[in-house]
């Protein structure tokens, strides 16, 4: 395989069809693989033979209705807005907010999708040390007097670390604030972390007034396009500031189809998500015991680190040629990433144990 562009031959799955390959995926966001499924694809293609391609203007067919309507139900919210891309979710949500706050507090690592949106709101904006509660208290408590109307905002799952953003240490630096807003882009989060799959939120138990989340369909839930959750008020905001839901047209119909699709399928099937756990544990343990310091959560992302002595860049070649797929990041190669080059492996429910005892093998030959 060169190292040109990739072209996906097949539906992204555990095995997937890549430059004429099947390879053992373990790349994107498809984590229960739902992009894939007979149900997903089905659903699509009969919204798009019912209602054509899109709507061409901000209206919705019943394919848009039912996806906002099982999503609300999977996160247990009164209202979802939904958008064509998860990238333009954090501009809606922040767009609805603006006008509630004095500043913007940002993680320095934030996806660019919420580094665009700050530029585009135009409020001051504060950036605190990635995933550091102790730098955000220090920046509030010197440039948000008490009073003060500070918005905190973070990705809840950083894309290619994996990190999880400590929500509940940035809910207490925003005690002494009664109007502090705390707003977390949980793309990755949602439909993976927490009891229910609600995300972040739910993983930190830091559901409350004031704590605003926005995210995508088209990562774990299988379809595409992003969705602002909340409660009637923040939905009325959104339709009354948001020049997103004004002037951006409706996400396509077979993607609002195949998402509806895909959240049911998550809904109806708990089980999925203790498998993906499952898997990641299953990949962790095996990596860690090869010498990679590697955190404990349930989160799909494993990031390696390079050392001195591995070079990672021949490890991912190495790995494709035996037909295994992971992604190489150079230091600083995307949002989130450190300065020093890393290996992103993303785990699938879908993954079969000997799918990752292969890949953990793999690599410990090729380090
Ligand atoms: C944290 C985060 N937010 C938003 C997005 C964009 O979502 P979408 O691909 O649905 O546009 C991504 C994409 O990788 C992401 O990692």
């Amino acid at each position: 395989m060169d190292n040109g562009p990739r072209q996906m031959g097949s539906p992204v799955g555990a095995r997937t069809a890549i430059n004429g390959r099947d390879v053992d995926y373990f790349c994107g966001t498809s984590y229960y693989s739902l992009h894939g499924h007979p149900d997903v694809i089905a659903a699509a293609r009969d919204a798009l033979a019912a209602y054509g391609v899109g709507t061409a203007t901000a209206a919705q067919t019943p394919a848009h209705e039912e996806a906002v309507e099982r999503t609300r139900h999977f996160l247990g919210v009164e209202t979802v807005t939904y958008v064509a891309s998860g990238y333009l979710a954090p501009l809606v949500l922040l767009e609805a907010l603006a006008e509630d706050c004095d500043a913007v507090f940002a993680d320095s690592a934030s996806h660019f999708g919420v580094r665009d949106a700050l530029r585009t709101i135009g409020k001051p904006v504060v950036s605190f040390r990635h995933l550091d509660p102790d730098d955000l208290a220090g920046r509030l408590s010197r440039e948000c007097p008490a009073g003060g109307k500070p918005l905190v905002v973070t990705d809840g799952v950083f894309p290619s670390t994996g990190a999880i953003a400590p929500l509940s240490s940035y809910v207490d630096a925003l005690r002494r604030y009664s109007d502090a807003i705390l707003c977390v882009d949980d793309a990755h989060g949602l439909g993976v972390l927490g009891a229910r799959g609600r995300g972040t939120v739910e993983h930190h138990d830091v559901g409350k007034d004031g704590v605003h989340v926005c995210g995508t369909l088209s990562k774990a839930f299988g379809g595409a396009g992003g969705i602002v959750p909340g409660d009637r008020a923040l939905s009325a905001k959104i339709r009354l500031r948001s020049h997103v839901l004004l002037g951006a047209s409706s996400p396509s119909v077979p993607a609002a189809a195949a998402s509806a699709a895909g959240v049911r399928i998550l809904a109806e099937h708990p089980e999925m998500r203790q498998q993906l756990w499952s898997n990641a544990r299953r990949a962790k343990t095996g990596l860690r015991a090869l010498g990679f310091d590697l955190d404990d959560t349930p989160v799909p992302i494993v990031s390696l680190r390079g050392r001195p002595s591995i070079d990672l860049l021949r490890v991912q070649k190495t790995l494709e040629r035996h037909d295994i797929l992971v992604r190489h990041s150079p230091p600083r190669g995307y949002s989130d990433s450190p300065d020093v080059e890393t290996l992103r492996i993303a785990v699938f429910s879908t993954h079969t144990p000997e799918q990752i005892d292969r890949l953990v093998d793999a690599i410990r030959r090729a380090i």
